[in-house]
């Protein structure tokens, strides 16, 4: 971790309002730490952007009975190997099943694999939770 440095912001009184109702709703200690996030924030949303190597979760929810899909999401993330990393299965009820995917890779291959997971048919709801590999993010 670099030196810490300090910094001046100019913003409008009403802007800063918001803020603060926002730090206090969500329970940051102060302002430094809840603008230190939005940064974190906009690297990431850049990694993801311009092509790094980026790590998320892909979570599926979909259809138990529809006749092939299960056999089909395995299969979809067999070929995008070495982005998937890992698979967790949960039987929610009797007819729909919730998968997470830990993923790692290029976040345009990561997305274009969601992409093709979401278009199968049965699949009710898919969602990617975009992060870091934390190498470039302190
Ligand atoms: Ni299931």
């Amino acid at each position: 971790m670099g030196q810490v440095v300090r910094f001046s912001v100019s913003l409008e009184s009403d802007l800063l309002s918001a803020f603060d109702r926002l730090i206090v709703a969500r329970g940051y200690a102060n302002r430094s730490e809840a603008i230190r996030d939005g940064i974190r924030r906009q690297l990431i949303s850049r990694e993801w952007e311009e092509g790094d190597e980026v790590a998320g979760v892909i979570t599926l929810l979909y259809d138990h009975h529809r006749p092939g899909l299960a056999e089909e999401i395995t299969e979809i993330q067999h070929q995008a190997i070495p982005q998937v990393i890992s698979t967790t299965h949960i039987h929610l009820d009797g007819s729909n099943c919730l998968e997470f995917i830990a993923v790692k890779g290029e976040g345009r291959a990561i997305q274009s694999l969601a992409d093709k997971l979401q278009s199968l048919k049965g699949v009710k709801h898919e969602e990617i939770a975009a992060t870091s590999t934390g190498k470039k993010i302190v």
